[in-house]
């Protein structure tokens, strides 16, 4: 009896894993006791907050909407003096028995305190409101490593619908993830709705078919595929992300990666087409032609609506892959290197990149491009995203821009992830989850004077082989944890001591009802 008893008092300290924190916090002191949760608790908070989204976490958290006396309250949230370098995402959390104290200089920073304080709860807490449960008492001091933690999807290959964006906002929350890179136009499909063109999604969102198997294999369906946010969805999105602090940064692909735009408004190619959607995954010839003056006046119009919908500082409009083939042969395009100056067709896509660079600057908002906008001369303030190895994110940081870094190995989470031969395909490539968290952001040899310039790192999910959500989620977690950890506590951490948190964190995501691989429970 007595045996059963004490099971019972150390059962649900064992279930919450002591701390089973994920990312790990940069300083943890374990205290004495345990604060213990009531069926409703009181809190205060600090009148800098009291307006901020953390409100409403506070209040979903205790389920009282009272801001009561900080003495006698159980959550206490205090704004700390902003010093000279403060840091907004910075955080003290502190679990003493008679109440729950938190710090910070922003309401990001209070956020980001409370994420900690639900991981020190039981992983079903939203479901099964806990009471008389022991959180064990601590002092976490606590500030993230990097400025970017990014998280991308691709939703042209395939498109997954808003519910499943929003899960997937909420685990990236969970693991102080703070942009959400959303690709949403492609050659297989445009996802935005744009309202001066329509045809952008009657046409552009939807394909005679999908490629099936293999890449080699060059097999295709043929039912009609498809979907897109309406402009509403879109605010929607972006909003509850705003919640989590999360920022969304949208990708309008230009100049290539575009045959489902040229589908709807051939006019805008090189050829004048006639175009279809892609059905099959690769690279096309077909882009926008980047010496045709209305081109660049539609993709201006597409953006002012971008704008209203996204307010992120940063726009990525892509840059990569882009064919040179049909400018080679086009009279505008030809024209335009001439009149210009310039040299080649490498020229010409900078000179291109360089003007929506500038049109968006004027707007008040920053480009982020893939690597390629190296070639041909990097527009003055662009920001470049790292993914055909770190080199792209060591030149740009050396010539003083911004850069984030993506390379495929081991930033890209549509590699396998093991080698077993059940695996479903996947794009080449070995991307184990102890690569992931063996990562480290800042490139190799890069003069210490420029590191500062690698501002973060990004998980890419690219779908074509991922057909459904709960493949998506297979193909993201754990990886996406292991990347967390990497961004927000540092690389270099060990990685059987996150092994043995990362149980309590699956469980958390099965809770909301995201999958997970679980390869990481096999012995090697
Ligand atoms: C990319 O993977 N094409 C950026
Ligand atoms: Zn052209």
């Amino acid at each position: 009896m007595k045996k059963a008893l004490f099971l019972l008092v150390l059962l649900p300290l064992w279930l919450s894993g002591q701390y089973n924190l994920i990312p790990l916090p940069q300083k943890i002191t374990p205290g004495e006791g345990n604060f213990i949760w009531k069926p409703k608790l009181s809190y205060h908070c600090t009148e800098q907050f009291v307006q901020k989204p953390c409100q409403l976490w506070l209040w979903g958290l205790t389920k009282n909407d009272k801001n009561g006396k900080p003495s006698k309250a159980d959550i206490v949230v205090t704004a700390l003096p902003k010093t000279k370098n403060y840091h907004p995402e910075y955080y003290r959390l502190a679990v003493n028995p008679k109440q729950i104290q938190i710090k910070a200089y922003t309401d990001t920073g209070v956020s980001r305190a409370i994420t900690t304080l639900m991981q020190l709860m039981p992983a079903d807490y939203v479901i099964n409101r806990p009471v008389g449960f022991p959180i064990p008492c601590v002092n976490i001091e606590d500030q993230p490593k990097f400025e970017y933690r990014g998280l991308h999807l691709d939703e042209c290959r395939h498109f997954f619908g808003l519910d499943f964006i929003l899960k997937y906002i909420d685990a990236m929350a969970m693991h102080k993830y703070n942009v959400f890179h959303w690709h949403l136009t492609e050659d297989q499909g445009w996802r935005i709705e744009i309202k001066k063109y329509p045809k952008l999604t009657e046409v552009g969102a939807w394909r005679d078919g999908s490629q099936i198997g293999r890449y080699a294999e060059q097999r295709f369906d043929s039912s009609s595929y498809g979907g897109y946010y309406t402009q509403e969805q879109i605010k929607f999105v972006v909003g509850y992300a705003r919640l989590r602090y999360i920022t969304v940064i949208p990708e309008i692909e230009m100049p290539g990666h575009s045959l489902a735009a040229l589908a709807a408004y051939p006019q805008y190619s090189c050829t004048g087409g006639p175009f279809k959607v892609a059905k099959g995954w690769g690279v096309f010839d077909d882009v926008y032609c980047a010496g045709n003056d209305s081109t660049l006046s539609f993709l201006k119009d597409v953006l002012s609506e971008v704008l209203t919908l996204f307010p992120s500082k940063y726009i990525h409009i892509g840059g990569d892959e882009c064919p040179k083939s049909r400018w080679k042969s086009c009279e505008k395009c030809q024209k335009r290197i001439k009149e210009n100056g310039l040299k080649d067709e490498h020229e010409l896509q900078s000179w291109f990149i360089q003007h929506m660079e500038k049109w968006l600057n004027q707007q008040g908002r920053q480009i982020i491009g893939w690597d390629e906008i190296l070639e041909g001369g990097l527009a003055p303030n662009a920001t470049v995203m790292s993914w055909r190895g770190a080199e792209g994110g060591k030149i740009a940081a050396g010539m003083g821009h911004k850069a984030i870094m993506t390379p495929g190995k081991p930033c890209y989470f549509d590699h396998y992830q093991s080698k077993d031969s059940t695996e479903p395909i996947a794009i080449g490539g070995y991307n184990p989850l102890e690569n992931v968290y063996a990562y480290s952001p800042i490139p190799e040899g890069i003069d210490s004077n420029y590191a500062h310039f690698i501002i973060g790192a990004q998980g890419n999910v690219w779908t074509e082989y991922m057909e459904n959500p709960r493949h998506v989620e297979y193909m993201v977690w754990p990886r996406a944890a292991a990347l967390s950890e990497v961004l927000w506590s540092g690389p270099g951490g060990n990685y059987s001591n996150f092994l043995q948190r990362l149980p309590a964190d699956m469980e958390r995501l099965k809770v909301i009802r995201v999958k997970h691989a679980t390869h990481f429970t096999k012995k090697p």
